[in-house]
């Protein structure tokens, strides 16, 4: 069988950045509230002149700078987005432009906060059935467009930012060794965006009831994220003959910090064997992963050889794991 391994990893978050203390000027919220309830304390927020797209293409680059190939031998490129630059065309093609290249194919997945984990998914089998050998795998997301600025509830968890990696076939006992995807729709409405697609088109009354930002009931989300990373964690780790004590690093979606200990500990994980950056970037949806993965990889946390699991949530509802041998 042909191995997919990861061979360059890059992202991008914009400069700017809000803090908890900058929230409280305009919401009736606290630093002690934010940060006791999510372990938030920062998050990143796109320029004016800043799009998914441009957030994506330069984590694209730092990843195939990284992976030392160039962006004409990219066979196909997949966003994971909710937050693309237009509901359509896909996000990747405006990638693809954005590199200078043609003809690769080029589409987003829509699979919110699991998006990565999806997008990954695809490439890897996409190569393994012979389809291309070069596959460019990204998770970008500018949510601080998309959620409600006057909702207390939703608009402090969420940032901006971008994550990409490299997938190359390979022939050596190393890569994705497997992915694990999940869905249950009838929890669609738990964390959705109710407009403007076909059941609330455009209209003005649909603005004036903030049909097209983000809405999420928290309370119960955060109690089916715990059950589903964790059950999905086990699954990946089973289906490779694993434990927990195999994971050397545990890469999960970055969406509050209690959500991760909660899970570490019902997988059996120490703190050591969890990245965590929920603090400083808050939720990126899409991008989390590919972002966090990035940042422990330069950070010199995976080392040739290491077990990495990477595991997802969010809106579909939507869950999945990936184990990789680095
Ligand atoms: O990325 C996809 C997956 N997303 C997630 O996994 C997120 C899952 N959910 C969560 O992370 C948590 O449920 C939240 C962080 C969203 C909320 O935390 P919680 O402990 O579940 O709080 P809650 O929703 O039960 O709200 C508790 C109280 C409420 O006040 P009352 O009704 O008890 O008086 C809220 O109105 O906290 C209030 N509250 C706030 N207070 C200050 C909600 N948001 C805020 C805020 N500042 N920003």
């Amino acid at each position: 069988m042909i191995n997919v391994k990861i061979t360059g990893t890059g992202s991008y978050v914009p400069e700017k950045i809000l803090t908890n203390f900058d929230l409280e000027k305009f919401l009736d919220t606290s630093d002690e509230w934010i940060t006791s309830r999510t372990g938030i304390r920062t998050r990143h927020v796109a320029a004016e002149h800043e799009v998914t797209s441009d957030l994506a293409a330069e984590a694209s680059r730092r990843a195939l700078s990284m992976a030392g190939v160039q962006a004409e031998e990219i066979d196909m490129i997949i966003v994971g987005t909710i937050t693309g630059d237009y509901p359509w065309p896909a996000t990747a093609c405006v990638v693809q432009h954005k590199l200078g290249i043609q003809n690769c194919a080029a589409f987003d997945v829509s699979a919110a906060c699991s998006g990565f984990v999806y997008a990954l998914d695809i490439a890897v089998s996409r190569i393994r059935s012979g389809a291309g050998s070069k596959a460019l795998v990204i998770g970008a997301e500018v949510l601080t467009r998309a959620v409600d600025w006057e909702d207390r509830n939703t608009c402090v968890l969420f940032g901006d930012g971008a994550g990409a990696v490299v997938l190359e076939a390979c022939n050596e006992d190393k890569g994705i060794l497997s992915t694990h995807l999940h869905a249950d729709g009838s929890y669609a409405e738990l964390l959705y965006q109710p407009g403007f697609g076909s059941r609330n088109p455009a209209s003005e009354e649909g603005l004036k009831a903030r049909l097209p930002y983000l809405k999420m009931q928290g309370n119960e989300v955060f109690k089916i994220a715990v059950r589903s990373l964790t059950e999905v964690a086990f699954e990946a780790l089973e289906a490779n003959g694993m434990t927990a004590k195999d994971v050397n690093l545990f890469i999960p979606h970055q969406a509050n910090q209690r959500i991760l200990d909660a899970t570490a500990k019902r997988i059996g994980l120490s703190d050591e064997q969890v990245y965590v950056n929920v603090d400083r970037f808050g939720n990126t949806s899409g991008a989390s992963i590919p972002i966090a993965l990035d940042e422990a990889n330069r950070l010199g946390r995976i080392q040739p050889g290491d077990i990495v699991l990477l595991d997802a949530f969010g809106g579909g509802l939507t869950w999945g794991a990936a184990l990789i041998r680095w």
